[in-house]
């Protein structure tokens, strides 16, 4: 079984940003391959959150891990900083991982832009901590969503590398994956870009906002004056509800409303509900699962311990072998 790592960082609640860009693919591949799901809450520490703010979150993201369907039984499931192997790995390979490339990363040019006064170490080599992630259990397959593929190259990069200084072919090329033809890029509601959390909450629907939370952010979604001529190409923040409305809704409603806008019928007031109501059905499932497990702490600490197990004898297998072809031998 080829195997697979995924990890989602530990900054809050879980979107649909999220579910469809990963967490759908994970609960699918558990059941063909060897699958390692993290929590990435060393990658969240570049924010410098309160140690209360940390623990909730891990919690979270644990629980919405469970909630969507990852079986601690079938993946491993755990959390990054429970592995210490990760940071060793990482420490070894910025060795080989050099200024400029980090410098033009596309992730780390937008936070630069967004957080001028915070461009940390630990954000220049976020790509480095994330190879090491995946290198670690030498997994072959990433689930991403597609804002993640820089950070993919960026790991046959380092990966690579590590294999060329030591004559070696230790590493596998990992490659982002994705079971639809392309990797998936949810849009958010607010007319520009990707479902994000830094864009704001008004921007995300969250896999527990409410039925009504939900009616009212896809509501107040950006919108125009409709179209006005028939055929007309959408402009983007229209072509993002239709992108939202082809994620969650059946193909019969999606050509419903395509045909609607494309004879300059549409009334945006009954579409944003269909939407809404679209969006409710895919939710609800997960949503009602959080807030069962999260009362479960036995649970949670059980799924962490078992999953911590189970990742660090893979990750003290790859750093026993790394550590001999660096040459850190005993005597
Ligand atoms: P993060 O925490 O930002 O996002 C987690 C996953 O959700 C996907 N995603 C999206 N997909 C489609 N459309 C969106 N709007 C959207 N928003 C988020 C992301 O692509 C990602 O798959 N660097 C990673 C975490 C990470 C990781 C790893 C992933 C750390 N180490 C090793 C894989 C392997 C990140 O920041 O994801």
């Amino acid at each position: 079984k080829e195997t697979v790592v995924s990890g989602i960082r530990s900054t809050g609640k879980l979107h649909l940003g999220n579910y469809f860009g990963a967490l759908k693919n994970f609960v699918q591949m558990q059941n063909e391959y060897n699958c390692y799901f993290f929590i990435a809450d060393l990658h969240s520490l570049t924010t410098h959150p309160t140690p209360a703010d940390l623990h909730g979150n891990v919690k979270n993201v644990l629980v919405e891990y469970l909630a969507c369907g990852i079986d601690p039984e079938e993946s491993t499931i755990y959390i990054q900083s429970d592995v210490p192997e990760i940071a060793e790995l990482y420490l070894y390979l910025n060795m080989n991982a050099y200024m400029g490339e980090l410098e033009r990363s596309a992730s780390f040019k937008d936070k630069v832009r967004a957080t001028p006064d915070n461009v940390n170490a630990g954000l220049l080599t976020y790509p480095v901590l994330m190879a090491a992630d995946i290198l670690i259990h030498k997994a072959t397959k990433v689930p991403v969503g597609k804002d993640q593929e820089q950070h993919l190259e960026m790991a046959r990069t380092f990966g690579n590398r590590f294999n060329r200084l030591y004559n070696q072919d230790y590493f596998p090329e990992p490659y982002a994956f994705s079971y639809s033809k392309n990797l998936v890029k949810v849009p958010g509601l607010d007319g520009k870009g990707k479902m994000g959390k830094s864009e704001g909450e008004g921007n995300v629907i969250n896999l527990s906002d409410s039925p009504e939370v939900i009616r009212k952010k896809v509501a107040r979604a950006v919108t125009d004056g409709g179209p006005t001529a028939e055929f007309q190409e959408k402009p983007e923040a229209i072509q993002n509800l239709f992108d939202l409305m082809k994620i969650v809704s059946s193909e019969d409603t999606l050509a419903h409303f395509d045909e609607q806008y494309n004879k300059m019928a549409i009334r945006y007031g009954d579409f944003k509900k269909q939407l809404a109501e679209d969006m409710i059905v895919t939710t609800t499932p997960m949503r009602e699962k959080i807030s069962e497990i999260a009362a479960d702490t036995a649970f949670l600490r059980q799924v962490a311990r078992h999953g911590a197990l189970k990742a660090r004898e893979s990750a003290q297998k790859t750093i026993r072998e790394v550590r001999e072809l660096i040459g850190f031998r005993s005597f």
